[in-house]
């Protein structure tokens, strides 16, 4: 009792701190890193994984020990750990869902968390330049503790935040250069986030990590076409007249071949019959 107390005491401070998780596609590899930048002769570092907090890599740096135990948890984490001996940052390759929740390091005796969420499906989404676009996070309620948060791009920008538990609602929308000023919309209700006014400069991923209980996350991959080179309406209607046009006249040459063929045969028809008849 005490100890679950103590634990979601401490998932509270975790998502008060804005420590939060890593998103990855199924298949990519996921790096959890280290505030280290450099063992020191006594540090001892432990990665640990999942609700038994099972201890899977470790760092001994008095004994020069580094040791991987990737063989348990029926051996979901063989070959796939790779430790950094420098920072004792961890690297895990060709992740699946089973790798999905939370890691803990532990330098020395200092604690911090890491959450992991793997994602397998990517949701297309096309929107016209100028007009909106809104990525549904299909949550119909946010909860009181719940956290969610929006990145954008391969750097993985944080471009909003919804905080229930700090009761706080922010939008970076001054990150990369400015490209999403003014142009965004979280509904503080559900998370979904509208982008308004598109231009090509917000074509790219969304990821949306959501951390009601477990985190979990959705991602959107957004293109956005420019009404010059795609299917405004002027381009639509002189494509179509265009390959109407091409029809048109791929007809009209069968039927002339055809005809004309015809003609030829009918006269060497005739002709041979005349010289039968002679
Ligand atoms: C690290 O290695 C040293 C030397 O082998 C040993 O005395 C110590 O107990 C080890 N520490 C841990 C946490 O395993
Ligand atoms: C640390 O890693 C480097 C490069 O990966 C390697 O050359 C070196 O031997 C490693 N040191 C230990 C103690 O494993
Ligand atoms: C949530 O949105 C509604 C409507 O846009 C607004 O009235 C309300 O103040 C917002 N709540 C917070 C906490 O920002
Ligand atoms: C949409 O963005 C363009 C620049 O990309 C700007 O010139 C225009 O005023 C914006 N329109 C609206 C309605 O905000």
């Amino acid at each position: 009792m005490k100890k679950m107390f103590l634990k979601l005491l401490l998932l509270c401070l975790w998502r008060l701190n804005g420590v939060f998780g890593e998103s990855v596609m199924e298949g990519d590899s996921v790096s959890l890193n280290s505030p280290l930048t450099e063992m020191k002769n006594d540090d001892v570092i432990q990665w640990r994984f999942g609700d038994e907090n099972t201890v899977i890599a470790e760092i001994n740096a008095t004994a020069d020990r580094i040791t991987v135990y990737d063989d348990v948890l029926d051996g979901r984490f063989r070959d796939r750990l790779k430790l950094d001996n420098q920072t004792g940052s961890l690297t895990i390759t060709d992740t699946t869902t089973e790798h999905e929740g939370d890691y803990e390091l532990r330098i020395n005796s200092e604690i911090k968390r890491f959450s992991i969420a793997v994602y397998n499906e990517v949701k297309s989404v096309s929107v016209k330049e100028g007009d909106s676009v809104t990525l549904n996070s299909d949550l119909t309620e946010m909860k009181d503790g719940d956290v969610i948060q929006w990145r954008f791009g391969d750097e993985n920008t944080v471009i909003a935040v919804i905080n229930k538990p700090n009761d706080r609602i922010t939008v970076h929308d001054d990150v990369l250069d400015g490209r999403f000023r003014d142009r965004l919309k979280l509904d503080n209700q559900t998370g979904s986030l509208t982008i308004t006014n598109t231009t090509t400069e917000h074509d790219g991923d969304y990821k949306l990590l959501m951390f009601p209980g477990r985190l979990s996350s959705k991602v959107f991959r957004v293109s956005v076409y420019d009404s010059v080179h795609c299917c405004g309406p002027t381009e639509a209607v002189i494509r179509l007249v265009l390959s109407a046009l091409v029809g048109v006249a791929t007809v009209i040459i069968v039927v002339y071949e055809i005809r004309s063929r015809r003609a030829e045969q009918d006269q060497a028809h005739i002709h041979t019959s005349g010289s039968i008849e002679i």
